[in-house]
């Protein structure tokens, strides 16, 4: 991740000084004060002679307030290594600064702003979006037949505005020729976002700016940006513009480049008080109001400035403060913006605009701010982090993929009412809709915050009732959800797609993709084994089950002469598909994805309705009406689904697929190198994906993914087919050979179910899956937005399948493999309200419950069971 530097044979200032802030890394330390790989630094008095922990506030007033804390946290990271904490980038590359800016993006849950430098708005290199969950607008586009609504999760304003210039000079962009040193620094443990500036201009002076960053974890309506200047060799002004940019659009996506794009109009700008300017907008078309305030206050070290305000207003949107500072060599000067935002859709509030004018009096100074964020920090790292003796390359990027899980959805709640974004919070890919990549994410929140799933889960309760409209509409009954949600749960996955190579608009058939409902209901239910939640299941819980179930109960047809159940004319996962050779976009009969996770889930119904039996829950039984019959019709339907084989006893991707001819793969890879759009490549060639064996990403393998072979045998059983052991290895074989893995998730499920088979093959699709963001492995798209489902289930992948963790009959099993470049993992679970400590080396399985007042918990670790107490620290010996 280390990109270009700049000019580094700078002559002169060659110091070796550390800053003794404990949080340099490679021997680089971002705020400019330390000497490190020979790097040219600035000495240390540039500092005003102090270390840098003493000269800018947030530092200075943190570490004050907090130093025990602090301690602790230095000594913890010395311990792990901070490489696997730090993410950093040396020099400014513009061709990958849109990914950096996705990876470095900060955010809360309530809202994510990407690491975009505070400089520039948006154009061809930068790209400064922030986003806040759950604000949807649908905008229509007129391109003649191919005019189209679409619903984006909208691009806000831009809180980051913070523009200077030296002595009068150009207003600074971080490619300019004058910089001499650019370096950025994620901290993943504190979540803050660090950028170290030097500059000299065309006359000569030397300046260094250092800024960073936070999106509130304690105060989730707050944000803060904190500049320091430093003039090194010269003495003058510096000027400083600080606004809120509303003059956005959703530009984010090239590919959606033709489609409409302002989703925001101007309310008001104003200048509510001194230091305090205010911004408010409206959603087009949702009407949601958004109001975001920026207080900005300079000091030059505990000292308050008071420079003249120059205050700019454009009625499209801009408000801004510009004043002037003075600088002299050894007298930094800080420019603090502390940043509130509210919108409509907040609770608890007069009005947007009055809500953060008043957060904003009554917030403290950003080192108050930052000592709760760092707080909040690190009780979400003792609960999620996951320590691997491994390469750090592998550490760092477990780290990021929880960071960015944790950043995007560790502050939603139920008055939130926000679901789990494809790409979270940091980009527009997909249009930030909601798929059923949760599904990938839930186990790792389920396992140690399960509040948190429960809070996700709410998203799709409260758009059962379009759900329910949408299987009236099919003609169905039950509650059908759509591929891709947005703000109220309408179907929102676009009709078309533009394919670049042909220049076409094509038919996007993929909303038949009805397997989102399985994973909903699959979701709720391993939800409820992991918690023995009740009261969810009878208030949301069992709802979504039944209604699910009742939906595919609907899909299901029988065969009388069989008595067997089909499904047709869907798609499973494999995007690839959507309708048999020469009649695309009819669906699919009997994708066995589809078949069986029907099965499992009408059976899970059954199972619900006989759990709430003698419960309180008249208020659901009135909603649903259940017909006596119908619950007998599902009990029938999951003992009798249709499941197709290939002659060799593989299942089948669908009715038909064996019969598709081989694909060119070894012409095409050599023909496209990059195949992973093969639906693209093959229709500009007036071919077709449906044509093949092929396959985008797992999809009868997603079965090995959700359940154990065991499990799996079982469920195919009680449908009347054998699946062998020997049959299992074949179908991994097939469908191994015949994926493009062109979707990020693919690679999770392959690693997933090589596992147990193959160890060096599952690490490998996990490096990849790991990696799919930080290296942007699919060449190119990781600017647009990360990828939650696969950073979630590469972490799972250590988490669950590497310990072989499963919940069954209020049994926790634990089956470990630890794949041969792991010596030893280490992570904490939240069991049935019992905090568990899992150390897993290759000899030993050792389980800390901590002291308290939990119910004694069932662990079966290689088929051995045993009852453990809180308080209780039990070693498990393990055969390899
Ligand atoms: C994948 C889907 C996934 C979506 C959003 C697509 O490329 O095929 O399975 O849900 O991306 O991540």
């Amino acid at each position: 991740m280390v990109g270009r530097r700049r000019r580094r044979d700078e002559p002169g200032e060659v110091v070796d000084v550390r800053c003794g802030r404990g949080r340099c890394v490679h021997g680089r330390c971002v705020h400019g004060c330390c000497g490190g790989h020979g790097s040219i630094q600035p000495p240390a008095d540039r500092h005003g002679g102090r270390t840098s922990s003493e000269g800018t506030g947030m530092d200075a007033r943190a570490s004050r307030a907090d130093a025990e804390r602090e301690a602790d946290v230095e000594g913890r990271a010395r311990a792990d290594g901070d490489e696997a904490w730090l993410l950093g980038f040396d020099g400014f590359d513009p061709e990958t600064e849109g990914r950096r800016e996705a990876l470095c993006t900060l955010g809360n849950g309530y809202w994510g702003t990407r690491g975009a430098a505070p400089e520039c708005a948006a154009d061809a290199v930068h790209y400064p979006g922030t986003y806040l969950a759950g604000v949807y607008n649908p905008l229509h586009t007129d391109l003649g037949e191919h005019s189209r609504d679409d619903e984006h999760m909208v691009n806000a304003p831009n809180w980051l505005p913070l523009g200077f210039r030296i002595a009068g000079g150009e207003w600074f962009r971080p490619g300019s020729p004058d910089v001499l040193d650019y370096r950025q620094e994620l901290d993943l443990r504190r979540g803050v976002l660090t950028r170290f500036v030097r500059i000299r201009d065309l006359a000569g002076r030397t300046s260094m700016v250092t800024s960073r960053r936070f999106v509130s974890q304690a105060a989730p309506h707050l944000a803060v940006l904190e500049t320091t200047f430093e003039a090194v060799d010269w003495s003058g002004t510096v000027t400083v513009r600080s606004g809120v940019d509303g003059r956005v659009a959703n530009r984010n996506v090239v590919a959606d480049a033709l489609l409409a794009a302002g989703h925001l109009v101007t309310r008001s700008t104003e200048q509510v008080t001194i230091d305090t300017v205010l911004l408010q907008m409206e959603t087009t078309r949702s009407g949601v109001h958004i109001a975001m305030a920026a207080r900005t206050r300079a000091y030059a070290g505990d000292r308050p400035l008071t420079p003249e305000r120059r205050f700019e207003r454009d009625p499209a949107g801009w408000v801004a403060q510009e004043f002037d500072l003075p600088l002299e060599p050894g007298h930094p000067v800080r420019v603090e913006k502390t940043v509130a935002v509210s919108t409509s859709r907040d609770r608890a509030v007069l009005s947007a605009p009055a809500a953060v004018t008043t957060w904003l009096e009554r917030a403290g100074d950003p080192a108050e701010l930052l000592a709760a964020h760092e707080r909040e920090w690190e009780g979400l790292w003792d609960e999620f982090a996951v320590s691997l003796q491994s390469g750090d390359h592998q550490a760092l990027a477990l780290n990021l993929n929880t960071f960015h899980v944790l950043q995007t959805l560790a502050g939603v709640d139920a008055d939130l009412d926000a679901g789990v974004p494809a790409r979270g919070l940091s980009g527009e890919g997909y249009r930030g809709h909601v798929f059923w990549d949760e599904a990938f994410v839930y186990p790792i929140l389920t396992l140690r915050r399960p509040d948190l799933s429960r809070a996700l889960l709410g998203y799709r309760y409260r758009r059962l009732n379009e759900a329910r409209a949408a299987a009236r509409a099919a003609g169905r009954t039950g509650a059908m959800f759509p591929w891709q949600s947005g703000i109220d749960g309408r179907e929102v996955t676009p009709a078309e797609l533009f394919n670049p190579r042909s220049g076409r608009w094509l038919p996007d058939n993929s909303y038949r993709q009805r397997h989102v409902g399985l994973a909903i209901a699959y979701s709720v239910w391993k939800y409820y084994q992991a918690t023995g939640d009740a009261d969810f299941l009878v208030h949301q819980g069992a709802e979504l089950i039944l209604e699910i179930a009742r939906f595919f109960a609907s899909l299901a047809i029988h065969d009388q002469a069989a008595d067997r159940y089909d499904i047709d004319e869907v798609m499973g996962p494999d995007e690839f598909h959507d309708g048999p050779p020469g009649v695309p976009g009819a669906g699919l009969r009997n994708n066995t994805y589809t078949n069986v996770l029907t099965a499992w889930v009408l059976g899970r119904a059954v199972e619900t309705v006989a759990l709430l039996a003698g419960r309180n829950c008249r208020p659901l039984w009135n909603r649903l009406r259940l017909r006596p019959d119908e619950v007998d019709g599902w009990e029938r339907i999951s003992r009798r689904m249709r499941v197709v084989f290939h002659s060799d006893g593989v299942p089948s991707q669908f009715d038909g697929y064996e019969d598709l001819p081989e694909f060119d793969w070894a012409g095409y890879r050599e023909r496209y190198g990059d195949i992973g759009r093969l639906d693209l490549i093959l229709e500009a060639e007036g071919d077709s994906t449906n044509n093949y064996r092929l396959s985008k990403q797992a999809d009868v393998l997603m079965l090995l993914y959700l359940f154990s072979a065991e499990e799996l045998r079982e469920q195919l059983e009680a449908l009347g087919y054998e699946l062998s052991p020997e049959a299992v290895v074949r179908t991994v074989d097939f469908y191994g050979a015949r994926s493009t893995h062109g979707s990020t998730l693919s690679n999770v499920v392959h690693s997933w179910v090589e596992a147990r088979r193959d160890r060096e093959r599952s690490w490998q699709f996990l490096g990849r899956a790991l990696a799919s963001d930080l290296a942007d492995i699919q060449g190119d798209t990781t600017h647009e937005g990360i990828h939650l489902g696969a950073m979630a289930g590469s972490v799972d992948m250590v988490l669950r399948c590497y310990s072989g963790l499963e919940i069954r009959d209020d049994v926790l099993w634990l089956h470990p493999v630890l794949p041969a470049e792991l010596d030893q993992v280490a992570f904490s679970i939240n069991y049935r309200d019992q905090p568990i400590r899992l150390e897993l080396t290759r000899t030993t399985l050792r389980l800390r419950l901590r002291a308290g007042g939990a119910a004694p918990i069932v662990v079966r670790v290689e088929g051995r069971e045993a009852v453990l107490s809180p308080g209780e620290t039990r070693d498990f010996p393990l055969g390899d």
